[in-house]
């Protein structure tokens, strides 16, 4: 069954509620990006694995535990994706990063890449792809395609917010991939926007209109 993860945590509740009223400046709005990227990114890697090291306190030795296995690579969908990845950077400082560059044509609303990179042994490394709305979905689906022919261990993808029809979509073009929220909205509107969403992540982050 495709996994759908909304982080109901009361403080991103709280602040995805300041993130959607209008008069939030684009200051605060990126700060509050960052901060609840940091609390989705807590959520996410709850299972991440451990194993055990020896270390020495100050008073004794002991077998402390310490993450195991390859570390984490964060692919940001630009360029919203990038407000995410800066909130989860503060959380996992040593994560590799890659980057999509995507933007949604606005009259079909399908995606057109523009650039892509990521770390050459991806094949190797679990792998968060992040972006803050999941509107249609035909970006991240876009996104996760192509990240596959890299061969990820596994792939999760965080967001903001989502749509019920880009969940739907998400989850049927890639049923392996967990979704992570922090809300699910009730609709789109004729252009491809989320209601009643947050307007555009991009320039509410960037300032740009
Ligand atoms: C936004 C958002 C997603 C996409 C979601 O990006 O950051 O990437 O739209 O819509 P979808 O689920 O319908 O594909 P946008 O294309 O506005 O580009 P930007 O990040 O450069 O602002
Ligand atoms: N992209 C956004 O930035 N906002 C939406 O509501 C939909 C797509």
């Amino acid at each position: 069954m495709p996994e759908l993860t909304v982080v109901d945590h009361p403080l991103v509740q709280h602040k995805l509620t300041l993130m959607r009223r209008q008069e939030t400046s684009t200051t605060e709005f990126r700060q509050l990006v960052r901060e609840v990227a940091l609390l989705l990114g807590y959520e996410i890697t709850r299972n991440l694995p451990l194993q055990t090291s020896r270390i020495h306190t100050p008073l004794e030795e002991m077998d402390a535990s310490v993450l195991a296995g390859k570390k984490l690579c964060i692919i940001s969908i630009l360029r919203a994706g990038n407000g995410l990845l800066d909130g989860m950077l503060d959380l996992m400082p040593s994560a590799r990063v890659g980057h999509i560059g995507l933007y949604r044509d606005p009259k079909t609303l399908t995606p057109v890449e523009y650039y892509y990179k990521v770390p050459g042994d991806i094949g190797e490394r679990p792998v968060l792809v992040v972006d803050p709305m999941l509107a249609t979905a035909n970006s991240a689906v876009a996104a996760v395609t192509r990240i596959k022919e890299n061969r990820p261990t596994d792939i999760k993808f965080a967001c903001l917010l989502a749509a019920p029809e880009g969940v739907r979509t998400f989850h049927a073009a890639h049923p392996d991939v967990p979704v992570f929220t922090a809300a699910v909205d009730r609709e789109l509107n004729d252009h491809g926007y989320i209601l009643p969403g947050l307007g555009d992540a991009g320039d509410r982050i960037y300032g740009t209109r």
